[in-house]
């Protein structure tokens, strides 16, 4: 029988999360946002509850929790803030890698002392000329007798700037696409590192984004996860186990906006009386109570799908981008119900447009999300 109930852990989970995001994370989220402010005291805390690393099996150090328990605390940390929970989850998807790839002995090396303390890891796929293509990367890995030689730039890198270890997709041959892609592991003090900027972005501006640049940075063989060629798969299929968690982030903004709107419509008169009585934000409501439980259900879905072992990519394209497109629809209905206040920065509903924007964006622009769902369809009717 399907059951959508919780376990007793799965409700201890989710009222840690909640607690602390309703805690620690809800009373600075408008001042961070405002300031473009990176709370790492914040990330340390949600560290030291177990709150990141989420995906890293115990025996490493980490949390070792299924993607549905990953999702449940991810929808209650985002509830909170978007872009705090962006770089709490990074490390989520720069590990994942290490996971999929890695022997037994490089995992000990990389996921346990990493779990021991605190320390931020970056994804670092996407470049400067192209996001979306990812078989198209120009990072070159040129082999150097025991070595790989890494020269290239990562951009919109997710916690870049304060990371100490970073997954890095490199190519030994642009022209072979796919299967010329190699993924490694490099410290972030490697000597040929160079940090850029931290962006200045629209939302999710408690999150960290930088430019990583690979200046001849020289790799040790050993630091490669899996063989030449296999670092696109690795990619691929990390991103359809991390995508589902982005479809609990965009539920998380998207409750937080209903409620707010819905608090608010109680309270807030019109032609004489309280705005929710007026059939025109009833419906309005109505829609977006529709989106945030299409968009928990598709994620809980996938999240069940992948805990169940099977390949997640359908399921997770399909929730991350019902569940971004929904968030950014919830927000921008909140901001209508909250009128000329709901555009207004000392009211919390515009950072929640702002902040499920990007949720549109990264992990995969929705056009990547739906071009995958078409293809992983198609094949079924082939
Ligand atoms: N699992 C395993 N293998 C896969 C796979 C998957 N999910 N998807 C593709 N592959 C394999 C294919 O089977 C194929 O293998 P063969 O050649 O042996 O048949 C190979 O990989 C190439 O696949 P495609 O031909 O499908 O490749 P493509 O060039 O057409 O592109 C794409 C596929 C889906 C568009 C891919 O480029 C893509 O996902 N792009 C989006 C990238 C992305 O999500 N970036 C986000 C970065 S993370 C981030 O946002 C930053 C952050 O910090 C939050």
């Amino acid at each position: 029988m399907l059951d959508f109930s919780l376990t007793p852990e799965q409700e201890s989970l989710q009222d840690l999360a909640r607690k602390f995001a309703r805690t620690e994370m809800a009373p600075r989220a408008a001042a961070c946002d405002k300031e473009g402010r990176f709370p790492e005291e914040i990330y340390r805390k949600a560290w030291e509850l177990g709150l990141m690393n989420l995906n890293v099996p115990s025996e490493y150090g980490g949390s070792g929790l299924s993607v549905l328990d990953q999702c449940l605390i991810v929808e209650e940390l985002a509830y909170a803030c978007g872009g705090m929970t962006t770089s709490i989850i990074a490390n989520c998807l720069a590990l994942e890698p290490i996971l999929l790839g890695a022997t037994p002995e490089q995992k000990r090396r990389w996921l346990a002392p990493f779990c021991a303390e605190y320390h931020l890891a970056s994804f670092c796929l996407t470049e400067p000329g192209g996001g979306s293509d990812a078989a198209g990367l120009q990072t070159r890995a040129t082999r150097d007798g025991d070595d790989y030689v890494l020269r290239g730039e990562k951009c919109f890198i997710t916690n870049g700037p304060h990371a100490s270890l970073f997954t890095v997709f490199a190519t030994t041959d642009p022209s072979l696409r796919a299967k010329g892609i190699v993924a490694f592991v490099v410290p972030g003090d490697a000597p040929g590192i160079v940090r850029g900027k931290d962006e200045d972005k629209m939302g999710h501006r408690a999150s960290s984004t930088g430019t990583i640049r690979f200046e001849d940075v020289r790799v040790p063989a050993a630091q490669r996860l899996g063989g030449e060629g296999e670092g696109f798969s690795i990619a691929m299929r990390t991103l359809d186990q991390t995508r589902t968690p982005i479809g609990a982030l965009a539920t998380g903004i998207a409750q937080a906006a209903l409620d707010h709107a819905a608090r608010y419509s109680l309270e807030r008169k019109s032609f004489g009386k309280p705005i929710s009585e007026h059939q025109a934000i009833q419906i309005k409501l109505a829609n977006m109570a529709q989106m945030v439980s299409a968009a928990r259900l598709l994620t809980w879905k996938a999240a069940w799908t992948i805990d169940r072992g099977e390949r997640g990519t359908l399921d997770s394209s399909i929730a991350k981008c019902v569940a971004s497109d929904s968030a950014l629809r919830v927000a921008d209905d909140a901001i209508q119900i909250f009128g000329g206040y709901g555009y207004m920065k000392e009211y919390p509903v515009e950072k929640l447009l702002r902040d499920a924007k990007l949720t549109q964006i990264y992990e995969g622009a929705n056009e990547i999300q739906r071009i995958v769902t078409a293809r992983e369809l198609l094949r079924r009717y082939a």
